[in-house]
């Protein structure tokens, strides 16, 4: 943890961007008035999601979003990250909805930052499917259409690498596949798609792009060869896979010979320039050789053939959800970042921090941020050019496969009444922000 918690915390550039984020499929609930994704059927089915909830009303933010506007006001955030829904866009009258929010969100004073995909895949698409990467550029113009006129900042993908691994390669999120490395063509096709989706924004007269990539440091178990290389293996297949395409438009250790079609015309459009990159930190994780055994770790099951394993940090803080609290990570992250792509990493933002903690009076969640925005100020302080902060949850939400029960929000929903009651750690991030200006 940092030493300084305590000390004021250190001032940001003038022209910062302080946020907060959310997406489509855990907020917002009315699942009647859209089309089905692949979570509803993954939802659906019994055993998928562990306390049998499901999304079909989640925080009724669909019905709700002017308190929530209002929740945004209050807090004083620069941005507001969302997630436009693809299904829901297909429906009759469905980008009515983002059409009143974006409204609302610039008479509040608050810029809208959507992502065009955050998981809730329509059903009748699939990402094995190469032609899903051209039906999302076409949704992504039809969007762009509709909201480009009062939208600047935009966001093509949430987390690619979770999206593939966790629900195509493990079969832990939807649409529930157990692919393992069959699962890489996911893993292109969504670069594709993002790649696609650049080039129909620009069309639609778009200049402020970019991706939200999760990423974290991969500490190896020891200084064993066999635990470096299951190290710098893992490191290849969760940071580099989703990065190097985009920022140096080729795939990392010969990943490339493994997917599917025409690879090298799809690099060109998978690296079309974006404006700035968007980083999602949670924690470092830390790797070693395989050990022949299933692994519990942060909710997943890791099965036994994978050519690594995943081991527990020690001595470090925990969340409720067992993920360990490394502010420090998020500095090793980003000036690691800078040394391996150098001028050809964009200015950064982190789209995604925060954790998961029981209680209004949340003092752990604040002890949190405040750690990661003193570890972010130390990677700015270090030459990173770094232009935004995004704290995931504004509220409490539906957390995939582990439905209600991790609570991420800077507001608590009550789910039975929906009620929202902001906790201790919206007040400490609105004084935060207040002190930052
Ligand atoms: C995802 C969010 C999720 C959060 C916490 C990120 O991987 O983008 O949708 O709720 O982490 O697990």
């Amino acid at each position: 943890m940092a030493t300084d918690a305590g000390d004021p915390l250190p001032r940001f550039p003038a022209g910062f961007l302080w946020g907060v984020s959310t997406s489509a499929h855990q907020i917002e609930g009315a699942a009647d008035r859209r089309d089905p994704s692949v979570w509803d059927a993954f939802e659906a089915a019994p055993g998928r999601v562990k306390d049998g909830s499901t999304a079909a009303v989640a925080c009724d933010h669909f019905h709700r979003h002017r308190e929530d506007v209002a929740l945004l006001a209050g807090l004083g955030v620069d941005a507001y990250r969302f997630s436009v829904s693809w299904p829901r866009v297909n429906s009759p009258g469905g980008l009515d909805f983002y059409d009143r929010l974006v409204d609302d969100l610039c008479a509040a004073g608050v810029r809208p930052v959507p992502t065009l995909f955050h998981w809730d895949l329509p059903v009748t698409e699939d990402w094995l499917d190469r032609d899903t990467a051209a039906r999302f550029a076409e949704y992504v113009s039809v969007v762009a259409d509709r909201l480009g006129d009062r939208v600047r900042k935009w966001i093509t993908l949430n987390e690619p690498a979770e999206h593939t691994l966790l629900g195509h390669a493990l079969g832990a999120h939807a649409p529930g596949r157990k692919l393992l490395f069959d699962a890489l063509p996911v893993a292109h096709h969504q670069l594709l798609a993002h790649g696609l989706a650049v080039r129909a924004l620009r069309a639609a007269g778009a200049g402020d792009i970019g991706i939200a990539n999760s990423h974290g440091p991969t500490w190896p178990a020891s200084d064993e060869p066999a635990d470096t290389e299951a190290a710098d293996f893992y490191d290849l297949l969760l940071n580099r896979l989703f990065a190097d395409p985009l920022l140096l438009g080729e795939y990392p250790g010969g990943l490339g010979d493994l997917m599917p079609g025409d690879v090298e015309a799809d690099l060109k459009v998978i690296a079309e320039p974006i404006d700035w990159y968007g980083v999602n930190y949670y924690a470092p994780t830390r790797v070693g050789a395989p050990q022949g055994a299933e692994i519990e770790f942060g909710g997943l099951t890791l099965p036994a053939e994978l050519p690594f394993s995943v081991r527990e940090i020690e001595g470090v803080p925990v969340t409720d959800f067992g993920w360990p609290v490394v502010p420090e990570g998020l500095t090793e992250l980003l000036t690691g970042f800078r040394e391996r792509y150098g001028d050809r990493l964009p200015p950064v933002v982190v789209t995604e921090n925060g954790c998961s903690y029981e209680g209004l009076d949340d003092q752990d969640r604040i002890t949190f941020l405040d750690g990661h925005v003193r570890a972010l100020h130390r990677a700015l302080a270090a030459g990173v050019d770094v232009r935004g902060y995004f704290v995931w949850s504004l509220l409490d939400n539906f957390e995939w496969a582990e439905g209600y029960q991790r609570r991420f929000g800077l507001v608590h929903v009550d789910y039975p009444t929906l009620k929202r009651t902001p906790k201790a750690s919206y007040a400490w991030f609105r004084d935060m922000l207040r002190a930052q200006r």
